[in-house]
């Protein structure tokens, strides 16, 4: 793979592409990478304001079209206001980016905020796929990136539902990468370390004021990747799949993690949730177990 692949994105996939969690973050550099290699973008997150900003600027810096989705994708009917608002475009490539992040001690979530992260990261992905897919498939080629992250590889304290919610998106893209093969379609699990979103920012602020015996994860944390390098990188690796990682020093921190006494790796990955500012006034992990 190499940065031409990137350049013919376009030429291999043709058409739009929709960015589901476009109005900020990574979700916005995914929409200015898309318009920079040549293709119209639909842009679809809540903010209508955030939204146009970040359409206008695509329009000014490329000459690209733009459509604006204003919905929420934690609604039950998504597929059908996707599917009308997008009826009359030919959508090449979709990056499903957008994510519910639900924080906090398991036992002090409620109903309704697990439903939301079940429908925004399990429901609506997969509803999303099968509207694109089919219509991919139709016309014989198209790409879908389902982004997850690396808290998809284990379980931890704090992040526990959005963690799995986040493995169900990457198994999902796996398995589409099989499927949608048959069909030229190429379907990429895009795992995600720390990245300087607004989101990391505040995730991460004031984290890991002792630097001393850090270990890999939690290193990556106080060494986020910039958005545009992120979404560079996934254009180079979208027709890759199964999975992607979004540099090298994800993929190494997952391999490390993989070799490594399951106990241990949820652990580690506990100590970076609890390493975090807006966790530090919750209990840390105990090597209790055996
Ligand atoms: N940043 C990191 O360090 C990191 C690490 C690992 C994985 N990731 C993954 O990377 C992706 C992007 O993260 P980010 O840090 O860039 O997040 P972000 O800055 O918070 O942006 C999230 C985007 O999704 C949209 N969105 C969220 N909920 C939505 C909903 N219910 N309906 C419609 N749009 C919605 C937001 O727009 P509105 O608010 O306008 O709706 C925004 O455009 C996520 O899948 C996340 O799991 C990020």
């Amino acid at each position: 793979m190499n940065t031409s692949d990137s350049l013919d994105a376009k030429g291999r996939y043709g058409g739009w592409a929709l960015v589901a969690g476009a109005s900020a973050g990574l979700g916005a550099a995914f929409a200015r990478e898309a318009a920079r290699l040549g293709f119209d973008v639909v842009l679809l997150a809540r903010r209508a304001d955030a939204l146009e900003e970040t359409a206008a600027s695509i329009r000014a810096d490329h000459g690209v079209a733009t459509r604006c989705i204003v919905a929420d994708l934690a609604r039950d009917d998504i597929a059908d206001v996707v599917a009308s608002q997008t009826s009359d475009l030919d959508i090449g490539v979709l990056i499903y980016n957008a994510a519910a992040e639900l924080y906090g001690p398991f036992l002090t979530l409620d109903h309704q905020s697990h439903r939301t992260n079940l429908a925004v990261n399990c429901f609506t992905p997969t509803v999303l796929a099968e509207l694109f897919g089919a219509r991919m498939r139709d016309r014989g080629r198209g790409a879908i990136a389902i982004v997850s992250s690396l808290a998809a590889l284990q379980g931890a304290r704090y992040l526990i539902t959005y963690g799995a919610s986040k493995a169900y998106e990457l198994i999902l893209a796996e398995g589409l990468w099989d499927e949608f093969g048959d069909h030229g379609v190429d379907a990429l699990a895009y795992v995600v370390g720390a990245t300087s979103s607004s989101t990391w920012h505040g995730a991460a602020a004031d984290a890991f004021t002792d630097a001393e015996g850090l270990s890999a994860l939690q290193a990556r944390i106080l060494q986020p990747a910039t958005t545009d390098e992120v979404a560079a990188r996934l254009f180079t690796v979208l027709p890759h799949g199964p999975r992607q990682y979004a540099n090298l020093a994800d993929e190494a921190a997952a391999l490390e993690a993989a070799s490594k006494p399951r106990a241990e790796v949820v652990l580690t990955m506990s100590g970076v949730t609890t390493g975090l500012a807006r966790f530090a006034h919750l209990p840390k992990p105990t090597l209790r177990r055996s």
